[in-house]
């Protein structure tokens, strides 16, 4: 298992620190893992100019599974855009393909009280998210700031194709049969063209999934219901702007952004893994982080790229282990829990695993 790590910006190395921690754990048990270093982000801008250097993609192409930190801080906000640290997150995500990114919120019990929510509204959540992730707003040209008739106009374009749309639902519909066999779109086709055609097509691709009950849904109706009720749902498939906004919004419902992991696949389940979290600037250096969304992000690599479930399985557990003995980030804290910093958490990972 030939896995690349870059770890980026702000939080990153801290967190990643903690993930290859348990990687070696894995090592030392007998899997055969192989790690090697690389740079991506604001790190990458410092040392090479770019964000996302062709030594990196030289990396990244010919690694198994990639393991990511976070990039971007607001040293980094003033640059051209293309010299951008998130243009480089962009680039891998675009030039490996990976369309499919997968984004589970699920509330583990310990956590009912660190949800913003009440306990009976989150309690026994378990939703996945499929947000496409090479296409939409993101990419879709033209777009820039010009002069037009003397004042400055933005732009950008929503755009998908039909291929785009198909393969992204066939991993949503794939999803949905392995779990409670529903799945909800999400689109503003009441306003977008671009988003009317997603709707069109993903009811075309139902066909071929009669066992699994879809629907649809606006996208801001989508992000009321996913606080007023949102174990309503199993799984969710939208673009990728919508995708990033909900999943965002979702983390909330599992107490943190800190606990949610992501993978993004090609088709043959190449992956880059990453907490969905930022480079969160404001409390990196110190310590404060919550490593937890990015040991988990290891645990999906070793199930959708390595078919590794049992070694999956044990980072989770471990994982429900340390938060049933206690162990808490500033994040998901609460009176009477035992507050740790980034290392520690760490340290009661791998203690448990
Ligand atoms: P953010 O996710 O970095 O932080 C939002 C808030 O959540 C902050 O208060 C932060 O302290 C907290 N937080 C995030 N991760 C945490 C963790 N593991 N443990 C505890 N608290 C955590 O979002 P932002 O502040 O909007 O963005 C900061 C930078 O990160 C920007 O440059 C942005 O472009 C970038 N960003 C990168 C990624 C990525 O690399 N995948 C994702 C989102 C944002
Ligand atoms: C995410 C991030 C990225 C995105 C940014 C940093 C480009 O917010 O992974 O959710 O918008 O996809
Ligand atoms: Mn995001």
């Amino acid at each position: 298992m030939k896995i690349a790590v870059l770890a980026g910006d702000g939080i990153g190395p801290e967190i990643i620190a903690q993930a290859v921690r348990v990687l070696d754990a894995l090592k030392t048990g007998g899997l055969d893992i192989e790690l090697e270093y690389g740079l991506i982000g604001g790190c990458a801008v410092d040392a090479t100019g770019e964000p996302y250097p062709e030594a990196t993609h030289q990396l990244a192409r010919q690694a198994d599974a990639i393991l990511l930190g976070a990039v971007g801080g607001p040293q980094y906000d003033t640059l051209p855009r293309q010299q951008r640290p998130e243009r480089g997150l962009l680039a891998i995500r675009k030039e490996l393909n990976l369309f499919a990114n997968l984004r589970p919120a699920i509330l583990y019990p310990e956590l009912a009280n660190a949800s913003s929510l009440k306990y009976e509204v989150v309690a026994g959540l378990d939703i996945m998210i499929v947000r496409e992730l090479t296409g939409d707003i993101y990419f879709g040209e033209p777009r820039g700031i010009e002069m037009r008739d003397g004042q400055r106009v933005g732009f950008n374009t929503m755009r998908y194709s039909e291929t785009e749309i198909k393969r992204i639902a066939h991993v949503a519909f794939q999803a949905a049969n392995k779990r409670n066999r529903k799945l909800c779109s999400v689109d503003k086709m009441n306003v977008l063209e671009c988003t009317q055609l997603w709707r069109d097509v993903v009811i075309e691709v139902s066909r071929e999934y009669p066992q699994v009950i879809l629907s649809h849904m606006l996208v801001d109706n989508a992000a009321m219901q996913l606080v007023r009720d949102p174990k309503q749902f199993d799984v969710l498939v939208t673009g990728n702007m919508f995708g990033d906004i909900l999943s965002d919004e979702a983390s909330m419902l599992t107490g943190s952004i800190g606990m949610l992991p992501s993978a993004s696949l090609d088709e043959n389940n190449k992956g880059l893994y990453e907490p969905i979290h930022g480079s969160a600037p404001d409390i990196a250096g110190k310590d404060l982080a919550n490593p937890l969304a990015t040991i988990l992000s290891v645990a999906m690599m070793l199930r959708y790229t390595f078919n590794q479930e049992e070694a999956a399985q044990r980072i989770e557990r471990a994982t429900k282990k340390v938060l049933a003995s206690g162990f808490r980030t500033k994040d998901i804290d609460e009176p009477g829990m035992k507050s740790v910093g980034t290392r520690a958490m760490g340290d009661a990972v791998l203690s448990f695993l």
